[in-house]
This record gives C-alpha cells, structure tokens and sequence, in this order.
C-alpha cells in the first residue's frame, strides 16, 4: 500500500480525471463508456416525442391502464379528452378544462380558482395529469379536483419528477416526491382513500434526461422500479362515497 505522499504525487501527476479512473480500476468499480451520450444538448428538445413515447407517457399510460374501470361515466380531463377516449368504457360525458381559451375546454377556467365554472360533485372521474406541476398554487387546484367529482369517484393524477422541464409552458413550480404528494394529499383531500406511487429508476432518468423514447429501453429497464429516482409521480384519489 503506497503511503499518503506517493499517493498525493501520483493524484498531482495524473490530475483528477485519470486520478478517480484509477482509483476505480484498483477498487474493481466499473468506469462508463459514454460513448454518444457524452454531450449537453439532449438527442431530443421534445421529451423523445420526436422519435417515440415519451417515457414518463410510458408510465402514464400503464397507470390508466391499471384504473381503466374507474374512467366511466362522466368523466372530466385537462386539456383534451384524448385519454378518456383511449382509456374510458360506457362514457356517458367527456368534458375537459383549461385555462387556456385556444383549447376550447368545456370549462375554461382555472383549476386552482375555478369558481363554480366547474360544477360540484358532477364526475365519476378526473384526469389530470401533466398539469399540477404548472399551477402555482398546487393544493387550491387538488381541492377543485377533489369537489368536481362525486362520492365514489376517483380523480387520477400525474406529476413529473424527474424529467425536463417543459420549454413551453410559461413555468414550471412543483416536482412532489411521493412524501411531498402524500403531504399535499393529506391537507386537501381528507377522508379520501389515497394511492400514490413512483415510477422509474436511474436508467429511465437518464433516458428522459437525454430526451430519448420509451421504446429506446427494454421491458425490464422501464419495470424496474427504485423509489430514489422517481421519473413520473402518480395518485389515484377515490373519494368516498357518503
Ligand atoms: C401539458 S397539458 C396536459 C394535458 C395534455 N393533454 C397532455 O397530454 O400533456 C397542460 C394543460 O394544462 C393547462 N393549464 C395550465 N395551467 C392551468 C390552470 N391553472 N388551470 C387550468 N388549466 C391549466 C395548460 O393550458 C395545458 O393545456
């Protein structure tokens, strides 16, 4: 074992760079081979749009997919009813809400001060999902989600976390961790049963980072799931029947 000195004059010859790439070598830790994903620009300015699904609308998708039953009835969504119409069954109304007029909502307000534009107790189901994170005053929007559906309905949520932020919209405030959304949840939706779950791990962070698509990784990356790198947030809230 070479003493300190040694150890400091070889630090000083190779600099830090080949200093740490040594260091992992002598402890067997396996160095990256950045190949092409060395660069500061990402392969894609759109979320992977551009080549293929987003990978937080990967887990956005399966979390439909998984409350499909509770997409019925009246169903309200943001912005478009595409989700409703893709994952809804026996639809009776499909309403949106947004506050931006060129989308021609059903209801153009907005959520975290809506008012009574958007009626109390009218929908079985809420998707709002990719919006949150844009309202500044995230829990007043959580109530107007919450009092917009009826006892036994369920409002169904999606925040991004580790991902981009939107170069579009005029601002991003909010990223809640799980404990953050089980914090706000709490506050603005008592005595409502509660779901809130993380998807992603490293790997799909980097992914998402890099602008790459969901079809760019295999089953088993997007599966893989470790709480510390959370690429897509989502809560299921069923508001309990009376
Ligand atoms: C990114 S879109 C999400 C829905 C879209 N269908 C999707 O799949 O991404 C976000 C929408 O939220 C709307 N929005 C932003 N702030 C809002 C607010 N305070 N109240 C209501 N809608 C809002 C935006 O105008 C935009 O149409």
């Amino acid at each position: 074992m070479p003493n300190a000195a040694t150890r400091e004059a070889v630090k000083r010859l190779l600099g830090p760079r080949w200093s740490v790439r040594l260091r992992c070598w002598l402890d067997g830790k396996p160095v990256p081979r950045w190949g092409n994903l060395r660069r500061t620009r990402p392969f894609s300015a759109r979320f992977g749009m551009d080549r293929g699904t987003p990978v937080d609308r990967h887990y956005l998708h399966q979390f439909f997919e998984r409350h499909q039953r509770f997409i019925t009835g009246d169903v309200l969504e943001v912005h478009q009813p595409v989700y409703t119409a893709r994952f809804g069954s026996a639809v009776r109304t499909s309403h949106t809400v947004d506050i931006d007029p060129r989308v021609r909502p059903t209801y153009l307000c907005d959520l975290a001060a809506p008012g009574d534009v958007i009626p109390a107790a009218r929908y079985d189901c809420f998707l709002i999902h990719n919006t949150l994170h844009l309202i500044a005053d995230f829990e007043a929007a959580l109530r107007a989600a919450a009092r917009a559906v009826r006892p036994g309905g369920v409002v169904l949520a999606a925040t991004p976390v580790l991902m981009p932020l939107d170069s579009v919209a005029p601002a991003e405030y909010w990223r809640p961790t799980v404990g953050g959304w089980r914090t706000l949840a709490d506050r603005t939706w008592p005595g409502c049963e509660v779901t809130v779950r993380a998807h992603g791990n490293c790997l799909v962070a980097v992914a998402a980072m890099l602008g790459l698509a969901a079809e760019e990784l295999l089953p088993a990356e997007l599966d893989a799931e470790d709480p510390h790198y959370p690429v897509l947030v989502t809560a299921a809230c069923r508001k309990l029947a009376a």
